[in-house]
């Protein structure tokens, strides 16, 4: 596994099983994959010999969403070393995961929630990313996710607590920019304070992503394409930061794959003339 994430691998989409067989026939217009680790945690059978497969033509990057690093009780050691494991196995560009926790005490609720962003939970965090990058060997991407809910106890906004947490837990940070903008409309932020607040020399990749709009808040459900106010915020993202590696994340009304890699064309469209980041 290499210890440094490269800062720009290009325009990947997330590896679906629906495109396995397009991505094994012909040579298609994406740079690299993104998979699910948890999806190939497995001892073997024909996702893991797909992946082995599909990696052999793509390079890829494992995004998980189990380590729970929000949790009092931290990511699970046996679930860190399966992850290792996979990794030995497909040689990653990096391993991400969320900023929330998916459980407490040992079970999985499948949802990816929102922290409240105080120091006691600063604390935890920062210990648990810790505990990850020492099982896995390597940085970690942490990745922010939407949210429907905020908590009163929080004394810093969800910015300030990724900053705070990579700088402290030295770990690379993975900016979903649908997720900023859903969180965003859904309290009445504005997306670019975001932006600003970010430490540039850490993000290593950016998700896109659609939603769906319920009138008075927005649902990050992955079933669409990109939202326009999302291509804008992809804009502003690229002049603060610079390239920097962008994907496509479709989980549901998952279309034919040159539908995406026609989407995946838009943002490097974008990514070409966008005015270069200030150093
Ligand atoms: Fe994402």
């Amino acid at each position: 596994m290499s210890p440094q994430a490269p800062c720009n691998a290009g325009f990947g989409l997330g590896l679906r099983t629906a495109h396995y067989s397009e991505f094994l026939s012909e040579a298609q217009r994406v740079d690299w994959l993104e998979v699910i680790s948890d999806n190939y945690l497995v001892p073997g059978g024909k996702p893991l010999a797909m992946l082995d497969a599909i990696r052999q033509r793509y390079p890829m990057a494992m995004h998980g969403v189990s380590m729970s690093l929000g949790s009092f009780d931290g990511p699970d050691p046996a679930y860190l070393r399966r992850l290792r494991q996979l990794a030995d196995r497909v040689d990653p560009m990096w391993i991400s995961d969320h900023l929330c926790f998916t459980g407490v005490h040992g079970r999985n609720t499948h949802d990816l929630l929102p922290l409240p962003y105080t120091e006691e939970a600063l604390s935890v965090v920062v210990r648990n990313v810790l505990r990850a990058q020492e099982a896995l060997g390597e940085r970690i991407l942490l990745e922010n996710v939407s949210s429907y809910l905020e908590y009163t106890d929080s004394t810093m906004n969800e910015w300030d607590f990724l900053r705070e947490v990579s700088e402290s837990a030295d770990c690379l940070i993975l900016l979903d920019l649908n997720n900023i903008y859903v969180s965003a409309v859904n309290h009445g932020h504005d997306p670019m304070d975001y932006l600003r607040a970010v430490p540039d020399d850490r993000v290593r990749q950016f998700h896109l992503a659609g939603h769906t709009s319920h009138g008075d808040h927005l649902v990050d459900t992955h079933d669409a394409a990109v939202s326009d106010p999302v291509w804008a915020l992809y804009a502003a993202a690229l002049e603060r930061f610079g390239p920097v590696a962008t994907m496509i994340e479709r989980d549901d009304h998952i279309p034919p794959l040159a539908e995406l890699v026609a989407e995946l064309d838009v943002a490097r469209q974008i990514a070409a003339s966008a005015p270069v980041a200030a150093a």
